[in-house]
């Protein structure tokens, strides 16, 4: 028997992955057509218990097995921590998910999103606030690596084009002339907490030459963040350019993703960057409604995993 479903879309960072961890702004947007899907049914069990099935990640387990610093866990025992409702019949949470596990997509935050969602609608019989949703999946974004930003949780809970910045309240950015995007995958899976690990390590070796970077970084997303509202596509293909650029010399990028990037370009895309933690997972070309086709062509070619094209609408809701 069916109880409750929610969704949540994946995201990508436009610019500003990394340095947004040491508190500079970054620009993030929600990719609504690939989303994470939980579905929560009537379970026969003893005493009542809560059963995960995510055949994504191959797992079918009683909640009680699994250990409290699981994610799904955690973020199970945090709604339920915030629901009204303490008791319920046994259930089963399916998880199923169209976004890459460890691809930059924010697949982690995802599940925790609508996982909060369909358990709270299931016992409080409505969601929890975006608010709550949003803070107890930055709890569990802990878990994953150590020191998130929250641009994951924030841009997936609202669901909307945002410029972020650590610990301040993110802002909506207004989108001037629709963006025409293209995802590729390197299909290779990398650790965000590696690679946030790593630039740590780089950052207390040379403080001074990575705070340059972050500052470079800084100043393209407050450009970016103004081209898009005035609609200036030229200036954000500059600033998508150049923020890939800073991430090669950050050592987060990858051969595969260099050589997506560049086919991208060559193709005709009018920037081309990694996104995400990078190490391998997915790049993001900024095209125009004529590009968009060969770019994706040309991406495929080279044997780039589940390319695909998706347009920011304009904020009069125009694509
Ligand atoms: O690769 P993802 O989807 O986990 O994105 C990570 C973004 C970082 O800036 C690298 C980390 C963070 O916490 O913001």
């Amino acid at each position: 028997e069916y109880l409750s479903t929610a969704t949540a879309p994946g995201k990508a960072i436009l610019l500003g992955e990394h340095a947004v961890v040491y508190g500079k702004p970054a620009i993030a947007i929600p990719v609504s057509q690939l989303r994470v899907e939980v579905t929560i049914e009537k379970f026969r069990c003893p005493d009542n218990e809560i059963w995960i099935d995510s055949p994504v990640v191959r797992l079918y387990k009683n909640v009680k097995d699994l250990p409290f610093e699981n994610p799904l866990r955690l973020a199970i025992d945090l709604t339920k921590d915030r629901c009204t409702t303490k008791t319920f019949s046994g259930m089963m949470i399916r998880i199923n998910s169209a976004l890459p596990i460890g691809g930059g997509m924010g697949s982690g935050a995802a599940v925790s999103c609508a996982l909060i969602r369909a358990l709270s609608t299931c016992l409080d019989g409505q969601a929890l606030p975006a608010e709550t949703v949003n803070a107890l999946a930055f709890e569990v974004e802990k878990i994953h690596h150590g020191n998130p930003s929250g641009v994951d949780n924030t841009v997936i809970t609202y669901e909307q084009p945002i410029y972020f910045k650590r610990n301040t309240p993110m802002k909506m950015v207004q989108v001037g002339t629709p963006i025409h995007l293209v995802i590729a995958d390197t299909g290779i899976n990398s650790a965000t907490s590696t690679m946030v690990n790593g630039v740590r390590k780089r950052y207390e070796q040379d403080k001074e030459r990575y705070q340059g970077i972050f500052d470079s970084i800084e100043n393209l997303v407050d450009k970016a963040h103004q081209a898009i509202e005035i609609g200036d596509i030229n200036t954000l293909a500059m600033t998508m350019n150049e923020n890939h650029r800073l991430l090669q010399a950050m050592e987060v990028s990858s051969f595969s993703l260099d050589r997506l990037v560049k086919t991208a370009i060559t193709a005709g895309a009018l920037a081309a960057k990694l996104i995400g933690a990078g190490g391998g997972g997915n790049m993001i070309a900024l095209c125009t409604t004529e590009t968009t086709k060969p770019v994706s062509q040309a991406l495929n070619a080279i044997g780039a995993v589940r390319v695909f094209s998706f347009s920011l609408a304009d904020n009069k809701g125009g694509i």
